[in-house]
This record gives C-alpha cells, structure tokens and sequence, in this order.
C-alpha cells in the first residue's frame, strides 16, 4: 500500500502590530526564513500553512495590512521552495475589536454562561444585537482574510459558517482525503476580564459546517482542528459537550491551538479511549513585559505532517524555538523540549480509523452485484482457491468481538455445525459475525453472505 502525507506549517500569536514589535520582527523574521530551507528539507513539501489566531495586537485595519505584507513575504520565501501551500486560519482574541463597554449586547453576553435567553438569541436568531455585536467586533479580521486572495495568499477553499473562523475544507491526494476544521473558540472573550474557563464553542458552530462531523471525519483519512484557545478555556459544562459533540476520541486526529505562547503537545487516552492528540504552538512573536521591568521574548513555529502506511497511522511535528548564544547570535534550531525521535521532531502513533467509506464501499457492490445477478456471487465463493481471501475482504473491516460475540450461543454453534457438510446462509445476527471469524478455517467451503433470510 502506497504511503500518503499530508504536510503544514503551523504558526500562530505573531501579534503583528504589537507596542515595540517593528524592529524585533525585522531581525527575527530573516532567521525565520534562513530556517525555512531545513525545515522544508525534513518536513516538507507543505500541503497547509496553518495560523492559529492572534495574527495581529488590537484587530485594527492597519495592522491587518501589516499582517497581510507579512504574509506575502513569507509565501514568497516558501515559493523560492517550489512550494504553494494553501492557507487557512481562525480568529484569536487579539483579532477582535472590543466592543464598548458599555454595549449592553456585550454587557449581557459577559453573563454568558447564566443567562439562557442570551444563549437561545444568539444561536436560533442570526439578527440577534448579541450576534451583530460578535460579528461587528470581528468586521476586521472578516474583511482581512477575506482580502488575502487578491493580495496572492492561496486560501484553502473551505465552507464557512455563522461566525467568522468556523470553516471546514478539505485536501485530496492519491484518493486520500485530509480534513479541516477551524472553529471560532474566541468570539465570547470580548472583554479584557475574559480568564480560563469563560469561553464557550457551541456544537451548533460544528454542526452548521458538518451536520454528520461524525461521519464525514471518519470517511477522511486523517482530520485535524484548529482554534485559538485550548480547551482549558472553555467553561466547565461546554468542556463536557466539547468531548461529547464537537471532539469526541477517535474524531480528530489532531487539534491545533495556540494563544499560550508556550509550546506543549499531548497525546492522552482516557481509561482505553481513543487517544486524543494536541499540539500548542509556541509564539512567532511573544513579548511578554513583566512585572519588574524587563521583558521575556518566545519565538517558535512547527511544522507537521499525518501519514499511513498500510493501516499504521503516525503524526511527526518539527518544533522549532528561536535560540540566541550568549554572544547574542540567533537562530531557529529544533526545540530539544520535546523528545525528537529522530532529532528533529516528535513521531506519534495514531489509532487506527473507524472506516466507513471503505467499508460501505467494499459491502455495496458485492451486495448489489449479488441481488441483480446471484451467479456473481456463486463465481465469487467458488471461484477462489484460498477461501480465506473472500473472507478476508469482510473480516478486515470488522470491530473487535465484543460481549454480543456470546449472545445467541446455541444458535452460532448450530451455524458453525452446518458449515460441515453445507453452504451456509447467513442471517444478519449481532452474535453470529464473531464466531464466523473464529471458524474461518472451517469455514472453507462455500460461504455467502447476505443480510436478509436465506
Ligand atoms: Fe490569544
């Protein structure tokens, strides 16, 4: 089986327009792109440049232009690469313009969280003040990121939906598909009070883009989410809905955030769950003032690339983190924080895909073929001198025998008695798969099956 990877470049927080930014940035930026080259080398070609919010300080206009230079030149670099990755972001809280405070809409989604005729406006009423006033201080970043095809940044083709950063697209290649999901995690955070646990990504946000999230992410090969905040920002009882409806285990293989600053990756399983697997961008460009006076710099990106060969599935992110030598020297070098498998980046065995898209189409011809014409599948089941391979076909999509496999006993064990001397039809049965699978030996005589009574 041919191996597939679908590759990004993750930057996140550049911040541009930041108080005393201009003329860090015009030095750091120069060991950014000295860097690109080696990373490219390890990790490239690029499908994606992934941006994680927080592109700009305060969501003025002028800033947005600045971010949008930024940009150009930064794409131009990766041209210099023969490379043409697409672009895609989500909108961080530095993007958004703050309402006034004394907006009563505003003033009034502060109290989010106790006040269910807020929620209910917000989300059922697309006219809702509430929702002018999420929309209007987020005006800015709509326009801007709807301005960067024409200023040449090749967006990701994607569908939008009823906040500005909420979109879902997609990338093919060699008859795999990568999906994407942005979500819009920062449009509650419209005050400078906002603090861990304030924040709110409403299921309806994923639903109005994927009304099956469930099984389009399991028709993908691989799917990974962005937003701007962790998790840890949302509120107690919407973090339980995140894992239920928008994030479950085993849908995702990769959520992207950044707003920390600070790099971090993760990949837990809760109690034999489905692992669920982060990555935290660092900074492109912190600045973080302190409190005596002086001021603490974090600069960083990554790139990542999703790949399977045969039914392995494996995540590998470069991190990489802005170094400077006690003569003052600078340089991107891989970010030696993280374990680095191979030095230069981190290797992370995925789970395996629930599969839905090959499963069905793998059952849907032989079923049909079978019903227009039964002589197919006579053909079929005799045809093969390695029985084992027909079945093989079936048994491969199959889900670990579960406590159904002892229900019916009597029943499975007088099927497996009649494979002796006769073809055997079967009826669609939770508890007969199971042991079908366990007397697939025995089971090399003629086998057919059908999901309605012989
Ligand atoms: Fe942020």
């Amino acid at each position: 089986m041919s191996d597939t990877s679908f590759r990004w470049l993750h930057l996140s927080d550049l911040h541009f327009g930041m108080k005393g930014q201009a003329p860090l940035w015009s030095n750091l930026k120069h060991h950014l792109y000295d860097d690109l080259p080696l990373l490219f080398q390890q990790s490239g070609p690029w499908d994606l440049v992934i941006f994680s919010g927080d592109i700009v300080q305060k969501g003025a206009p002028e800033e947005f232009h600045g971010a949008t230079c930024a940009l150009k030149e930064l794409y131009g670099k990766i041209a210099d690469l023969n490379c043409y990755p697409k672009f895609i972001a989500v909108p961080g809280n530095h993007d958004l313009v703050r309402p006034d405070e004394k907006d009563m809409s505003a003033m009034l989604l502060k109290d989010w969280h106790s006040r269910p005729e807020v929620r209910e406006q917000f989300l059922t009423e697309p006219s809702s003040p509430y929702r002018k006033t999420v929309k209007s201080s987020l005006a800015n970043y709509q326009a801007w990121y709807e301005s960067l095809s024409d200023a040449g940044i090749p967006l990701l083709e994607t569908t939008f939906g009823f906040l500005p950063g909420d979109q879902v697209g997609c990338i093919e290649r060699n008859g795999k598909q990568l999906g994407i999901v942005g979500l819009n995690s920062t449009w509650l955070q419209l005050n400078k009070d906002s603090k861990l646990g304030d924040l709110h990504v409403d299921h309806l946000q994923l639903s109005t883009i994927l009304p099956d999230a469930e099984g389009w992410c399991r028709d993908n090969d691989f799917n990974l989410l962005i937003t701007h905040q962790p998790v840890e920002w949302l509120s107690e009882r919407n973090l339980a809905t995140w894992k239920k409806e928008i994030a479950p285990p085993g849908r995702f293989d990769l959520h992207l955030f950044g707003h920390m600053h600070e790099p971090l990756s993760s990949s837990l399983s809760i109690m034999g769950s489905s692992a669920v697997t982060i990555f935290q961008s660092p900074s492109l460009f912190g600045l973080e003032h302190l409190a005596d006076g002086s001021s603490q710099r974090i600069h960083g990106y990554s790139a990542g690339a999703l790949s399977n060969s045969g039914s392995d599935r494996q995540l590998r992110i470069w991190p990489r983190t802005y170094m400077v030598s006690k003569a003052g020297q600078g340089r991107m070098t891989p970010n030696h924080e993280f374990i680095l498998d191979d030095n230069v980046s981190t290797i992370t065995s995925l789970p395996r895909k629930i599969a839905t898209k090959s499963t069905s189409a793998i059952f849907a011809s032989p079923i049909s073929s079978t019903a227009l014409n039964p002589k197919a599948e006579e053909f079929v089941a005799t045809s093969s001198t390695e029985p084992q391979e027909v079945l093989g076909r079936f048994r491969h999509h199959l889900l670990p025998p579960g406590p159904h496999a002892f229900v019916r006993k009597v029943e499975q064990d007088t099927a497996v008695r009649a494979l002796d001397n006769r073809c055997l039809w079967i009826v669609a049965d939770w508890g007969l798969r199971v042991r079908l699978e366990t007397h697939a030996d025995r089971a090399s005589r003629r086998v057919s099956s059908m999901t309605d009574a012989a």
